[in-house]
């Protein structure tokens, strides 16, 4: 949709492009200074697993943040979260192995786990379940072949987290069965809305961290998609096999995106602040559009930068191509296992984000008329 969002500008044609899943702000300026500054040394080749200082800079923020605990080798560094999610999969999955993601799902995850020769096995959670995973429906997602279970919160579409009590009752249900991994992705979790503290997995069950991959980054907290650091943190065994498929198909991430990540990591933190309030502006001035729609149902978001509403009728693939031939681009749920949803990125400015929302008012008045 981004891409065709790009033609029809360059026919010309006023449109927006409400489809971004990055940040559309720079990272902060001490994170180019340390970069400006690394990129005038030697830099050869550095380990795989990240340069020492990047390792522990990633430790301290997991303590600082989370409250957990990690050892130099039980961390994983990739280009991106992507990658080290990418590697664990290709590290532990044989063909038929099973995983469970919960849809909606960020589209990569299903597309990973069959690259690596995996069989995704989709949990609907619809709105009605605030688009979180019940243990009743993990339950019934799991068999013999289960190898993982996907967690992603805040959640890309959704923006939906998980209360203390919901992760504990999963907790049970994976205490049931021993075998199951978990892959906690956590990226977003910087971007929130709500006063709780962040809880993942890991915190509420220690006992389980033997099992959870625990997957973040700095691609969305600290605006740096471009510069590919994410990391998992997760039992070292797991870590030494992740690391071993990163030797073999990159090598490492670049070295100077280790260290502006150490820089963004130990910096000051009061722009992620500032930015949590600009998201959160945008994300109310978008839900008090699209609310005066009586054909959307729109859930307010936990985190991330997405809104995921709910058509009251008509076919998501048919109401996106309505809206970009109105001007305004957007990714129908189909695309996250969740059809029947329009994803609306609020990581643009308010002007923009404004116009684009009035449209799609606009629109579903149209097609429902
Ligand atoms: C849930 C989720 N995880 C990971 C990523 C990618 O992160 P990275 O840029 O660190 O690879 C995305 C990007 O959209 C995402 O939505």
């Amino acid at each position: 949709m981004a891409r065709r969002a790009a033609e029809h500008r360059a026919q010309g044609r006023h449109t927006v492009d409400l489809t971004l899943g990055e940040p559309d702000f720079t990272p902060p300026g001490h994170v180019i200074a340390a970069a400006q500054e690394a990129a005038g040394r030697v830099l050869g080749y550095s380990p795989a697993n990240g340069l020492p200082a990047l390792r522990r800079a990633v430790r301290n923020a997991v303590k600082r943040d989370r409250g957990l605990e990690y050892a130099d080798t039980q961390v994983a560094v990739g280009c991106g979260a992507k990658q080290v999610i990418f590697n664990a999969f290709f590290a532990t999955l044989l063909p038929g192995d099973e995983v469970i993601v919960p849809a909606p799902y960020w589209a990569s995850y299903p597309a990973m786990i069959r690259l690596c020769g995996g069989l995704p096995v989709v949990a609907d959670c619809p709105a009605a379940s605030s688009f979180r995973l019940t243990p009743q429906a993990l339950r019934a997602a799991i068999t013999e072949r289960t190898r993982w279970v996907v967690l992603n919160a805040p959640g890309n579409p959704s923006g939906a987290t998980y209360s203390h009590d919901e992760l504990a009752a999963l907790a049970e249900v994976l205490r049931r069965n021993p075998t199951v991994m978990v892959l906690s992705g956590e990226i977003y979790a910087h971007i929130r809305y709500d006063d709780r503290e962040y809880v993942g997995l890991a915190q509420v069950a220690p006992d389980l961290r033997e099992r959870i991959l625990l997957v973040d980054g700095v691609s969305k907290a600290y605006a740096m998609t471009g510069w590919r650091i994410g990391w998992g943190l997760g039992p070292s065994d797991l870590v030494r096999a992740i690391t071993a498929v990163q030797t073999q198909n990159c090598t490492q991430t670049a070295a100077v995106s280790h260290l502006a990540t150490v820089a963004a990591l130990e910096g000051p933190h009061g722009i992620l602040v500032e930015r949590q309030a600009t998201y959160r502006c945008r994300r109310d001035a978008a839900l008090a559009i699209l609310r005066q729609s009586p054909h959307l149902d729109t859930m307010v978001p936990d985190g991330a930068f997405y809104l995921f509403p709910r058509l009251a009728t008509g076919d998501d693939l048919a109401v996106a191509d309505a809206l970009l031939e109105a001007g305004c681009a957007t990714v129908p749920g189909s695309a996250f296992g969740a059809p029947g949803h329009p994803r609306l990125s609020f990581a643009t400015d308010i002007t923009t984000l404004k116009w684009g929302c009035r449209t799609v008012v606009d629109v579903l008045d149209e097609v429902a008329s």
